[in-house]
């Protein structure tokens, strides 16, 4: 099966797609990953990021035939060959298919990404009704891939100020937690033209997000508690 994958390293004038041919049948590949283990192994000089192996981990996200993805959980057999293989679109690429995900995780550190419980310790556990830990189906499943930041228009237009909808859906995440008492805070710091208001529901980022999570919704959902708290 032909790949098409991505070179440039420092130094190089313009990136190349570079072509490698692997038996896949040989090697018994069934993921996308597999592959890109085998081409490692006939060419070390490739790079890409990679961990868990099992959609969990998301360091092997990437553009897969122009769609976001991680390799790992990507089968061969729904591939249109040949595979044309690419780093995340929009984020600064540091080699290969590696890029640089300082932004996306500057934006993630600024929705403060933790519970902030006012009460004084609680001498048991913090609990919340089924209710309540329902509100957080659908957003603590986020593996922080990029996938959907990275393929957001809003996000290309605005990467330095506009948080993104990975960082949004985690803000959601926290805002929707019945144990937080930050709720005013988190609603306050997002209202602005920038931040969250950038988000024009082009819903790219539903179609790329590998968890099968829905951002746009999450952003939603905070519009509407800025709506009930009048902010
Ligand atoms: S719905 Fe919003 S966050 Fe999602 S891709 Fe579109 S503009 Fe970006
Ligand atoms: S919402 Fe989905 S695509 Fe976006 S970072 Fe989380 S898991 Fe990845
Ligand atoms: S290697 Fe961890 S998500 Fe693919």
């Amino acid at each position: 099966m032909k790949f098409y994958l991505y070179r440039w390293q420092e130094g190089d004038k313009t990136p190349r797609m570079q072509e490698y041919d692997v038996d896949i049948e040989k090697h018994r590949c069934v993921m996308l990953l597999d592959v890109l283990e085998v081409i490692k192994e006939i060419d070390p000089t490739v790079s890409f990021r990679r961990s868990c192996g099992e959609g969990v981990c998301g360091s092997d996200a990437m553009n897969i035939n122009g769609k976001n993805g991680l390799a790992c959980i990507t089968e061969l057999k729904n591939l249109k060959e040949p595979v044309f293989i690419r780093p995340l679109p929009s984020m600064p690429v540091i080699r290969d298919l590696v890029v640089d995900l300082q932004e996306f995780y500057n934006h993630y550190k600024k929705i403060q990404p933790f519970l902030e419980p006012q009460q004084t310790q609680p001498t048991g556990e913090r609990l919340q009704s089924p209710q309540e830990r329902d509100k957080l189906d659908g957003l603590y499943e986020c593996i922080l891939c990029a996938c959907c930041t990275s393929s957001c228009p809003s996000y290309w237009w605005n990467p330095d100020k506009f948080l993104g909808p990975a960082a949004l859906l985690q803000a959601s995440r926290f805002i929707l937690d019945s144990r937080d008492d930050k709720t005013r805070e988190r609603l306050e710091q997002l209202n602005d033209a920038y931040a969250l208001f950038r988000c024009h529901s082009i819903m790219n980022c539903v179609d790329a997000c590998p968890k099968g999570l829905n951002p746009n919704k999450a952003i939603h959902a905070i519009i509407s508690e800025m709506v009930k708290k009048d902010i």
